[in-house]
């Protein structure tokens, strides 16, 4: 057989520090993830109540470095093996982002392998590829994390829609702040998941949003409703139970999550439906997809590739590599960077 016949794999390093992990991962043809190393801050964070940005920034600088050459020595190779870099460029905290699209361009400048940004949103839906082999798209993708709730129309693996988001605030800041509220800490996402389990999901009431005929979130009224009542009980010196409180909060939240979501899908006749980000990890979230979504095909990205990580980034970089998307060392961090 010639040897041209045989196709090549390509390998792309993913760099990822657009908040507080720092992530360094590299994939073999889109699918396959060879190395993914995450380097988290949440620890350092937590005595503060949340990210602090300017810190965020110093401890990538001391971690990135490391964690590429962690990435390269556990999948094995080197960088002369790597077909593309490819980094995160936004949405993020500006003084993140530009660590890792630093080391990002200053390794295709002394290299020359081309450099490929990858939108952070684009990279949580492609976590979807690496758990699920044979997923294609067109797909409907509820996108949930710290900063986004957004129902997206995947129609190809560079062609997004975006059908609904939030007026607001995000679902992730929403769990968090009252995750602050009652005493659970940061990041307060997981551990809101942990409390509840096995609470009763029908003690507390939350007021509903209605966004006229659109596919659109609003939880800052949400919120605002699970703050008055906790103040409330306070005040009256009654004790929250915490399960419960949580349980039917997240409840709530998946709700309204989950009712726009399966309504996209059926208004746009798409018969698959994934989920993404942070907040695709609660299970109250999963739990209602799967009582709602019967019918339809769903997907669940792994755990791991749920919250931030550099093998999303990697595989959504793969689909810009191979449909010849190639940036300048001109790039520039883009904290803002819509879908
Ligand atoms: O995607 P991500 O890691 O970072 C951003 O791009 O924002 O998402 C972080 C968000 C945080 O709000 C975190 O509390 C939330 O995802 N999260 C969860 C869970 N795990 C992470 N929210 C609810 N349940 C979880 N199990
Ligand atoms: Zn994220």
């Amino acid at each position: 057989m010639d040897t041209c016949d045989i196709e090549k794999d390509i390998l792309i390093l993913g760099i990822e520090s657009s908040c507080d992990e720092t992530a360094v991962s590299v994939v073999k043809n889109g699918r396959e993830v060879l190395s993914n190393e995450i380097a988290s801050q949440a620890d350092f964070h937590e005595q503060f109540g949340g990210v602090v940005p300017e810190l965020a920034s110093r401890m990538h600088i001391e971690a990135i470095y490391p964690c590429i050459i962690e990435s390269l020595d556990k999948a094995g190779v080197t960088v002369s093996d790597i077909d593309a870099i490819a980094v995160t460029y936004g949405p993020g905290l500006v003084g993140a982002l530009l660590v890792g699209l630093s080391a990002a361009k200053g390794l295709c400048e002394v290299t020359g392998i081309p450099l490929v940004g990858v939108n952070h949103m684009h990279g949580h839906i492609a976590a979807n590829y690496i758990t699920h082999k044979d997923l294609e798209p067109p797909f409907i993708c509820l996108c949930v994390s710290g900063g986004h709730s957004q129902i997206v129309l995947v129609k190809d693996y560079q062609n997004y829609e975006l059908l609904g988001t939030t007026r607001d605030d995000a679902a992730g800041e929403a769990i968090d702040k009252i995750a602050r509220v009652i005493g659970l800490g940061y990041p307060g996402g997981p551990k809101m998941d942990k409390a509840a389990q096995g609470g009763d999901v029908n003690r507390y009431t939350f007021s509903r949003t209605h966004m006229g005929d659109t596919l659109d979130f609003s939880f800052s009224g949400i919120k605002t409703s699970a703050l008055n009542q906790i103040n409330k009980m306070q005040m009256q010196g009654e004790e929250i139970n915490i399960c419960d409180f949580a349980a039917s909060y997240q409840q709530h939240i998946a709700n309204e999550l989950v009712r726009n979501t399966v309504l996209a899908a059926k208004e746009s006749g798409i018969r698959k439906i994934c989920i993404a980000g942070g907040v695709s990890a609660n299970s109250f979230l999963r739990n209602e997809l799967k009582r709602k979504g019967k019918g339809f095909d769903l997907y669940f990205p792994e755990m791991k590739y749920c919250t931030d990580n550099a093998a999303m980034i990697a595989s959504a970089g793969y689909y810009n590599y191979i449909n010849g998307v190639r940036h300048g060392l001109d790039l520039n961090a883009c904290p803002s960077l819509e879908l």
